[in-house]
Order: C-alpha cells, then structure tokens, then sequence
C-alpha cells in the first residue's frame, strides 16, 4: 500500500513512458524560483535560498507555489543539485549575484582521493522535502526529483562555483584522466543512492540536470559524462508502489549526441532550444520521449509572440496520432526577471493547442 493519496493527473507519467496521452503535459525548469513575487517573498522570511531549501516545511510550500497560480501538470522538488558536495563536506553558500561557491573546493589530489560518497543522514531533509512535497500535493499531480550529473557536479566541486571557460576542471580531465575517474566515479555512487532515497521517498521520476555536459568535446562527453550518467541509470531502482519511475537526462548543449543519449537506459531526454524536436524525433525514433524546449528567452516578448512559439514547438514534435512522447517545457531553466503573466500565456498556448488536437 502506498502512503500518498492516488494520482489524479498522470499525463507527465504516460508521456515519460510513451504511452497515449489526451493531452501534452507542461511543466518549466525552474518553475519555482526568482521571477514569482511569493518566492522572493518567502525567501526573504527564510533569510537566504539555502534556509529555504534546507528546511522540508518551506521547501515544500515553495514547490507548490507555482502550481497555485498555473495549471501545470508536474511539481519539482525544491532543492539543488549542489546538496550532495555540500554533504559531502565542500560548504555550500551563496553569494548575492554570483551564484554558488564552495568553501573547499578540491584543489589538488589529496583532496579528490579524500572524497566519500555522503552520509545520507546528511541529506534527510532532501527526502524529508520529498516526502512532505508529495503528501502536500495530495495527488494532483506527479513530484519529480533530481540530481546533478556527476560530470556537472565536478565542475563545481574543482572550480569551486561557476566559471566562464571551467579550464580548472578541463585540465584535471586532459592531465589527470586518472583522478577526473576517480572522482566521477565517486559522484556517480552518491547520486544513485541519492536519487534512490528520493524515490523511496516519493519521487514519482527523476531527472538528470548535466547542465555543463555540452562544454566537452565529442569522445570526452561520451566518457566523461555520459557514461557516468549512465552508470546512474544502472543502479537506479526503476519501480516504486507498482508504478515505474521514469528516467530524464537533460545534457545541456547536448543536441549533437542524442542518439548516444537515447541508447543510456534514460526514459527521455531534456532537449535545449537549439535542436528541433523533429530533428530529435527523427533521429532517436520511439527509443525515448522528448521533454522540451522553447527557448527561456521567449518568455520576455509579447503575448502573441509567445503563442506563436509554443505552437511552433508543439508542431515540432508533431501531431499526436504519430506517436507520444512530449512532455513541453523550456530548453533552460525560466530566467529570474521573467513576467509571471508570460508564463500564463505560454501554459494556456499549450492548453488552447491540446483542445484542438487531441479530440
Ligand atoms: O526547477 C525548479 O523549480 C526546482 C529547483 C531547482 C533549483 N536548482 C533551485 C534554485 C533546480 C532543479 C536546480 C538545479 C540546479 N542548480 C542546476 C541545474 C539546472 C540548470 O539550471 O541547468 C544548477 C547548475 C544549479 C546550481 C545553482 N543553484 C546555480 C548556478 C544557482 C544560482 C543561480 C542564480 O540565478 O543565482 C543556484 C541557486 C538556485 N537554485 C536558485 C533556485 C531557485 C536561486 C536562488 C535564489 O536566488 O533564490
């Protein structure tokens, strides 16, 4: 028996999983996030992002926010992807306009080789967020969890936060392929296990976010990033209450590699703007679904330039007696000075195309 109310909408579910659905599901990277009033708002209360994400109560009144104001038909966890180096003892925080940073991040060899997988205890409230998030959406709709690719969260543990060009972390790959392994390694072994207490914990499917995959060049990605990844996928527990829990892998600037990506054991792959998703179509066939992927930049031009481009998508993919597998979303995460209006529009686009052909 399962602990959480039965779901009402599974739309995202059936869509992950190629099954027929009678209508395309949407939701948005980052829905929950900067550009909505009463994030800004709570955040402020809370004191900073990290006393947000870290407490399961408000994690999960942030994760709704979004579903309040837009009929969407998926939540996402609210956390991050940097949890798991922050467990495992690098110190997370945030600086105002310059994005994540790390107290110590690994900045010689000692420091790679010192590297465990984390205590899970340290990221209960993770899953206590999980949990809450799921029991407080009472079954309107699916929760997806996440975690970062082990490659991008290699970035960010040798760089040490974000970087224009992450040559640091370039020059561990090419002289110390040695060390870069050891590392991906460990970080694929604490994000399965991660993302398998998140599913235990009630996330009815899980994402990928390989955010920097596409800075790589062809061969180094293939090993680097995919193959990690797909390491994940294999230890992954594929089934949670009797319902499967399907697989998302978003590489970022990954548009060349797809039908590497399909081949994973992934459900379906993220899509950015820079690929078409008929071109996507034609070259992974009925391996996996789509999800994606207006441009986020989209998001800043008037309403009718807005539905213009949400059907352009949607026409993309094609119509749905050619096969299912579209879940609409972005390319990249909604940027933090977007309109909340334009996001109405932009879902009532992908509604107002559902009435007319899915009949
Ligand atoms: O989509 C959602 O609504 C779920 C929440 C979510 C967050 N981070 C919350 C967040 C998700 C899925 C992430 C993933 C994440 N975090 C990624 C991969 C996704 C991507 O964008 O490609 C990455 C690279 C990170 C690391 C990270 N966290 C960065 C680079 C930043 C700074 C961004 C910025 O604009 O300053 C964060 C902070 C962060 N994570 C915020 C949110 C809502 C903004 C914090 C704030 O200022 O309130």
């Amino acid at each position: 028996m399962t602990r959480f109310a039965p779901l009402q909408n599974d739309l995202l579910l059936r869509a992950l999983l190629r099954q027929p659905v009678e209508a395309t599901p949407v939701w948005l990277m980052r829905q929950a996030g900067r550009y909505l009033p009463e994030y800004r708002a709570l955040r402020q209360r809370a004191g900073s992002f990290l006393a947000l994400a870290k407490n399961p109560a408000l994690a999960t009144e942030v994760a709704l926010q979004p579903l309040e104001r837009y009929p969407l038909d998926a939540a996402i966890l609210f956390s991050d992807i940097l949890t798991i180096p922050d467990a495992m003892g690098l110190g997370l925080f945030f600086t105002e306009g310059e994005g994540p940073k790390f107290r110590h991040p690994l900045n010689d060899e000692k420091a790679v080789l010192a590297l465990t997988p984390p205590d899970l205890a340290q990221l209960q409230y993770v899953f206590d967020a999980v949990t809450q998030t799921r029991a407080a959406l009472g079954g309107r709709v699916p929760l997806i969890g996440f975690a970062g690719s082990p490659w991008t969260l290699a970035c960010y543990m040798v760089e040490g936060g974000s970087s224009s060009d992450f040559n640091r972390v370039k020059m561990m790959l090419y002289q110390r392929p040695d060390l870069m392994h050891h590392l991906l390694a460990t970080n694929a072994s604490a994000v399965a296990a991660y993302l398998n207490a998140q599913i235990k914990a009630g996330a009815q499917a899980v994402m990928l976010f390989d955010t920097w995959g596409g800075i790589l060049a062809d061969g180094a990605y293939q090993r680097f990033s995919l193959g990690y990844m797909r390491q994940v996928i294999d230890q992954l527990q594929r089934e949670q209450d009797g319902a499967r829990i399907p697989i998302v892998i978003f590489t970022r600037g990954g548009g060349q590699w797809l039908e590497d990506i399909a081949a994973s054991g992934a459900d379906a792959i993220g899509l950015d703007w820079t690929v078409s998703l008929a071109q996507a179509r034609r070259r992974v066939g009925q391996q996996v679904a789509l999800q994606g992927n207006l441009d986020p930049a989209v998001l800043f031009t008037p309403a009718e330039v807005i539905r213009a481009e949400a059907r352009k998508v949607l026409a993309s993919f094609g119509q749905p007696e050619s096969g299912f597998g579209h879940v609409f979303n972005l390319g990249h995460g909604i940027p933090p000075n977007v309109p909340p209006e334009a996001v109405s529009v932009l879902i009532e686009a992908v509604r107002e195309n559902n009435s007319q052909t899915f009949v």
